[in-house]
């Protein structure tokens, strides 16, 4: 997919560069980007609301993938960000993202957080709590400012993987209750307030998706809440956010709509519902992130020592794991991977490709057929993209890898690889050892 390709000496090809060179290059661990596929896909989002004619934001959901680099190519695309904390936020900063397209997320946000974004004059606050409704209201007062706000809601919606399931009750650590009342008391609360210009409500139902029922169907809930709220406090939202978990294909047996299918059949919904209730089509925003840059990433491994478990399996090791790709020990989540440098060879055996921290479910693919595989030779594990580097950790002190971006033809160093000096940095000595 995107601009992978086998090159004339049979070796993995992204972006019109060999990623075999990049690897020796660069080192391996490495995260490789194939940036057409990220403008591609964030356009296919653009695009899709543009023919319907719809006044939309596409945010970026820059949990998955947060880097100064890739912000400021989300920039360039025409996207919004999302951002989830102090650190994303800065990030989006020191990469000169535009803070009136910044969207604020988070369900325990500092005070310092929020000032720093009211500082920042961010686009957007999606409030979570009646914590934070207080505090960033005390905080607007005490500055003399106004910020826009969403409220997230819990519709009661929870999507899962292939299917969704209704909860009755809402049992979620984020947003208000849309049924239990939290969600009037809010938008009553924010409509009071001088401070606080309510735009409109935010939903996210979940991640990784692969249809649209779970979303036609928060629509509908909110729009029968928005119905009440137009009668009995005369308050029209001009936003509806929601939210991301477009769904992506991993492996074989993941079956995604396209972006653009997501799109017209969530819009379908709304403007049914805004009929319905005699009421305007709000702007819409979406936060997708996995399915922005999801499947345009690829890591690089080298692969190391060999064990067979005679008779059962074949344990072939590689030079990373949970260290840079958590998915798998986390929620089972399941890769594709061919030899970068063998890309043409047929499968001769099926391994399982190991990482190397020191823990048993440190297992990054169960199963996988390759061709016979030693010391020389590169795995590529595909989308990779999403939640990989972002998530990636210090676990035995392995540093974390380098990101490379490429695209016709042209390769960028975007993130530096670790350092053993990384790994003590910020490290203090037991006792301040004074030379005598
Ligand atoms: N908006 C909100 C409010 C979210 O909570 C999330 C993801 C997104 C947007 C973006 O969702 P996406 O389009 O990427 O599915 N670490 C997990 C995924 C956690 C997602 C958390 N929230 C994983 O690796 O699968």
């Amino acid at each position: 997919h995107g601009t992978a390709k086998v090159n004339s000496i049979g070796h993995l090809e992204i972006g019109g560069i060999d990623t075999v060179k990049l690897a020796e290059q660069y080192g391996t661990p490495l995260y490789i980007y194939d940036v057409a596929l990220i403008r591609e896909r964030a356009r296919s989002f653009k695009r899709t609301f543009e023919s319907l004619g719809i006044k939309a934001q596409v945010a970026y959901a820059s949990k998955a993938f947060s880097t100064v680099a890739m912000v400021q190519l989300a920039a360039e695309e025409g996207l919004s960000l999302d951002v989830v904390s102090g650190g994303e936020l800065y990030t989006a900063m020191a990469a000169g993202f535009p803070p009136e397209k910044i969207h604020f997320h988070g369900n325990n946000k500092s005070l310092e957080e929020l000032d720093m974004a009211i500082e920042k004059e961010i686009g957007c606050f999606v409030v979570d709590n009646f914590y934070e409704l207080e505090m960033l209201n005390d905080l607007c007062l005490a500055k003399g400012k106004q910020v826009n706000v969403l409220l997230r809601v819990t519709p009661g919606i929870e999507a899962h993987t292939h299917d969704y399931i209704l909860t009755g009750q809402e049992d979620s650590k984020f947003g208000f209750g849309l049924q239990n009342g939290q969600a009037d008391e809010a938008v009553e609360a924010a409509l009071k307030s001088k401070n606080l210009k309510l735009l409109g409500v935010h939903c996210h139902i979940g991640s990784q998706i692969f249809e649209t029922t779970g979303f036609l169907l928060a629509a509908k809930k909110i729009f029968e809440k928005l119905n009440g709220w137009k009668k009995e406090k005369s308050f029209e939202p001009t936003v509806l956010n929601l939210g991301g978990g477009f769904g992506i294909r991993y492996t074989s047996e993941d079956d995604p709509i396209p972006a653009s299918q997501y799109v017209e059949e969530i819009i379908d919904e709304v403007k049914k519902q805004a009929k319905r209730f005699d009421m305007k089509v709000p702007e819409i925003w979406i936060e997708p992130g996995r399915s922005l840059v999801g499947d345009a990433g690829t890591t690089l491994y080298r692969i190391g020592s060999r064990k067979e478990v005679p008779n059962v399996r074949q344990y072939v090791a590689v030079d990373g794991g949970m260290s840079d790709n958590i998915r798998p020990a986390l929620y089972q989540a399941k890769y594709e991977a061919i030899l970068a440098n063998k890309a043409l060879e047929e499968p001769e055996e099926t391994v399982s490709i190991a990482g190397k921290a020191c823990e048993s479910g440190d297992m990054l693919i169960w199963d996988l057929p390759l061709p016979k595989a030693g010391s020389t030779d590169i795995l590529a594990v595909f989308c990779t993209g999403a939640y990989g580097y972002s998530m990636a950790n210090n676990y035995n002190r392995i540093p974390r890898p380098a990101v490379v971006f490429v695209e016709n033809g042209k390769e960028r160093l975007v993130v530096k690889r670790e350092t053993f000096e990384d790994m003590v940095r910020l490290d203090l000595p037991l006792e301040e050892r004074v030379n005598k």
